[in-house]
């Protein structure tokens, strides 16, 4: 079986399965609010991993919320930012074409309550322009609450330049939040070194338990409490915290820093995999093949041959990948990412995203070189669109 779904969600790290079964196997279990002996031991391990992946994410443990995962982290993050805002005249958020629904979903419902949302364009390579943003910046000055970016892209893993975007947000005295769930734990990052005010984390994507995740501030003061509750969290998030599975984050972070070498080898393996597919199949079309890219991941077209089709052959043999395309009503449409590069349909409803791990063996190319070969051979006979 070949795992070619990290960007979906990453199976549970070996590193984290054999901590689990440990930790299973000796415990202590106990709240770790309790002022108990044992509540102050699970306590300790919660905030020895709170250390942990300050220490690895480059903040201090100060700097981190633990929570459920991205979506919550980036709903607690517009709340915290917006809450309040249109009364002082701050009511512009500036986001961009390229967004995780997460991100999409939650300001479009923001703006329903007033706001005015500016989308920044993306350039043809993924890579979302710069120059819009600063243009929006500068088009009404002390009036954007947020800016929200991301900093990897799920489908195309297209890597944004979210330094700089900072450094833009910081001369203008503007918030900004990056989407930072798939750049973490697929290639280097320092919160720090970012001069981003908020990140997000979400364990499923590395390799930690599901459910598990976290936002990173540089003031977590700047939050406002998102689940009223017990005081858990510094009183931002009520709730018992799921100390497990935030030991979980720990332990896949540190499989991170210990493997991050690898990156290099995979990256070098994918350009080989493309050139190889370009050259059997000159037609094909790398999405952001000249941007910055996350080292594990790859989303091919090959027009005229439909991606799901695709898709369906390599998982006859246990090759397990996606394509972007929604359907609905049975009618595939090329997913907003896409649109938002100018991809054509024809190019969009052909794509299939290959998206490994840190540690996959890289002969997994290989095997999926020849199973896509085969099966862009066979489509093509039949022409599936
Ligand atoms: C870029 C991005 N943001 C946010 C999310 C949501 O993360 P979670 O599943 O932790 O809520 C995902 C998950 O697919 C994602 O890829």
């Amino acid at each position: 079986m070949i795992y070619a779904d990290y960007n979906g969600s990453a199976p549970i790290c070996g590193d984290v399965k054999e901590y689990l079964i440990n930790r299973l196997e000796k415990g202590p279990y106990s709240n770790p609010n309790a002022i108990h002996h044992l509540g102050q031991k699970v306590l300790m391990g919660m905030e020895n991993a709170r250390f942990t992946c300050s220490k690895i994410l480059g903040c201090k443990p100060g700097q981190i919320l633990f929570n459920s995962g991205s979506t919550e982290g980036i709903s607690h993050i517009f709340y915290s930012l917006l809450c309040g805002k249109l009364e002082e005249g701050k009511n512009v958020i500036i986001t961009s074409g390229i967004e995780h629904s997460a991100v999409v979903k939650t300001a479009k419902y923001y703006e329903e309550k007033g706001f005015t949302l500016k989308v920044c364009p993306t350039l043809p390579n993924g890579v979302v322009n710069m120059e819009a943003l600063e243009v929006y910046l500068n088009e009404t000055p002390g009036n954007v609450a947020l800016v929200s970016i991301m900093a990897a892209n799920n489908e195309t893993g297209v890597i944004q330049p979210y330094k700089d975007m900072a450094e833009l947000c910081q001369k203008h005295d503007t918030p900004i939040f990056s989407d930072t769930t798939q750049l973490i734990g697929k290639a280097d990052f320092s919160f720090e070194e970012s001069g981003l005010d908020y990140a997000v984390l979400s364990g499923h994507k590395i390799g930690a338990l599901t459910g598990t995740g976290l936002i990173m501030a540089k003031d977590l003061n700047n939050l406002k409490p998102f689940i009223i509750g017990g005081g858990q969290e510094k009183d931002l998030r009520g709730g018992t915290q799921n100390y497990l599975g935030n030991e979980t984050m720990a332990v896949a972070l540190n499989y991170f820093k210990d493997n991050s070498h690898k990156l290099e080898d995979l990256k070098i393996k994918r350009e080989e995999f493309e050139a190889k597919i370009k050259e059997a199949f000159p037609t094909v079309v790398i999405m952001g093949e000249d941007a910055p890219r996350l080292a594990s991941s790859t989303y091919i077209s090959l027009p005229g041959i439909h991606g799901q089709a695709v898709q369906i052959e390599l998982e006859s043999e246990e090759i397990y990948v996606t394509t972007s395309s929604a359907c609905s009503d049975n009618e595939p449409v090329t997913s907003k990412v896409l649109k938002s590069m100018g991809v054509t349909d024809d190019v969009g409803r052909g794509v299939v995203r290959i998206s490994l791990g840190l540690c996959s063996p890289l002969d997994w190319y290989d095997k999926i070189f020849d199973t896509i070969t085969r099966a862009y051979n066979k489509l093509g006979k039949i022409k599936s669109y």
